[in-house]
């Protein structure tokens, strides 16, 4: 019985999907490279030396979608194929619902069809929205989302609600990310994002090799320690290992939802990242002050301990090895 990585070429599915060959997984992955490269999936293959199926299908083609499902025996989701730019979502709202709902949807309709009920989705912070507590814990409410791609998220953690209670035989894992960032310590596969990238780390690492001159922080009149912006960053590898416990906990349990944060708990401010960055890597990172970005929030973390708890599941990087490991990714 294989797992099927929907997006599993990108950032996180790539990551994960070493994490689980390297538990002896059978996987199949199914990408369209709308924001990834077909050279990914050799280099799963180079660093696990482990083979798997690939197919170049977009979630939305339900005909070619069912093929996957009728050539294969799948016993679970993961899904990971999903626009994630958040300005681009402000742009082109449309692409993103078609795309991020509409795409879901179809994949969870295939599923239903083929009699496959395990399911584990890609969610993130962002369904929280703007609220006054800083540590988020899966407790709260999901709040008013402040962009397209964030609703995305919020409105298919509810459709995946709506299925469970309409049909509890499915076996559903919500798993909200934190902020992502580093790279598999091989340096063969991490972040790639396309153009001027938006988010800290890709952009601090561009400027770190001269190919941007410098980093915008934006704001440092946060009511913060230092006045700029505090994140839990957390390494892509230990977010990947996150999934594969949470797939362990559908196997293993009987059915239900389950929402869980992948975060370390701890936050870290933008100039923390800077400094850190430079301590590790010896390499200057120039900045300056700029105006605050619309939509920002001061500072948020996770209480992660719902995921300790439940899954046994908790980071071991720690800041110095994201820095480290998303400079070695882009040396390579
Ligand atoms: N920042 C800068 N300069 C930059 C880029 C970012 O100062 O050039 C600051 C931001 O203001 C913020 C922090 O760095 O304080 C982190 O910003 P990112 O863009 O890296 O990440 P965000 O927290 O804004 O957003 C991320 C993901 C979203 C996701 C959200 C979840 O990009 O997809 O976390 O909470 F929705």
């Amino acid at each position: 019985m294989a797992i099927l990585l929907p997006g599993g070429a990108g950032y996180i599915g790539s990551h994960t999907a070493v994490e689980l060959l390297n538990k002896e997984k059978e996987i199949i992955i199914v990408d369209d490279f709308s924001n990834s490269k077909p050279e990914m999936i050799d280099k799963i293959k180079q660093i696990t030396g482990k083979d798997f199926k690939f197919y170049e299908v977009n979630c939305l083609n339900k005909k070619e979608l069912e093929k996957v499902f009728e050539e294969n025996s799948i016993e679970a989701v993961i899904n990971f194929a999903g626009f994630k730019a958040v300005g681009e979502s402000v742009k082109e709202p449309l692409k993103y619902y078609n795309n991020n709902v509409s795409g879901a949807i179809t994949l969870l309709q295939t599923m239903q069809k083929y009699g496959v009920k395990k399911f584990v989705f890609s969610s993130s912070a962002t369904v929280y929205g703007t609220r006054q507590e800083v540590e988020y814990t899966e407790k709260m409410k999901r709040g008013e989302t402040a962009n397209p791609y964030g609703t995305t998220k919020s409105m298919i953690e509810k459709i995946l609600e709506d299925l469970y209670f309409a049909d509890n035989q499915w076996d559903i894992a919500i798993l909200r990310y934190f902020n992502p960032v580093g790279a598999h310590e091989s340096g063969l596969i991490g972040e790639e994002p396309q153009g001027i990238p938006n988010n800290l780390m890709p952009y601090i690492v561009r400027v770190a090799n001269g190919t941007l001159k410098e980093l915008s922080v934006f704001g440092n009149d946060y009511d913060t320690p230092d006045g700029t912006g505090v994140r839990d960053y957390i390494h892509v590898v230990d977010l990947a290992k996150g999934h594969v416990k949470a797939l362990e906990k559908l196997e293993k349990e009987g059915t239900g939802i389950y929402t869980y944060n992948l975060g370390t708990g701890k936050g870290y401010s933008v100039l923390d990242m800077v400094k850190t960055f430079e301590k590790v890597t010896g390499q200057k990172v120039p900045y300056k002050i700029a105006p605050r970005r619309a939509g920002d929030l001061a500072i948020y973390y996770a209480d992660p301990n719902k995921a300790k708890e439940e899954l046994n599941w908790q980071t071991e990087k720690t800041l110095e090895d994201m820095c480290r490991d998303s400079w070695n990714y882009i040396c390579k």
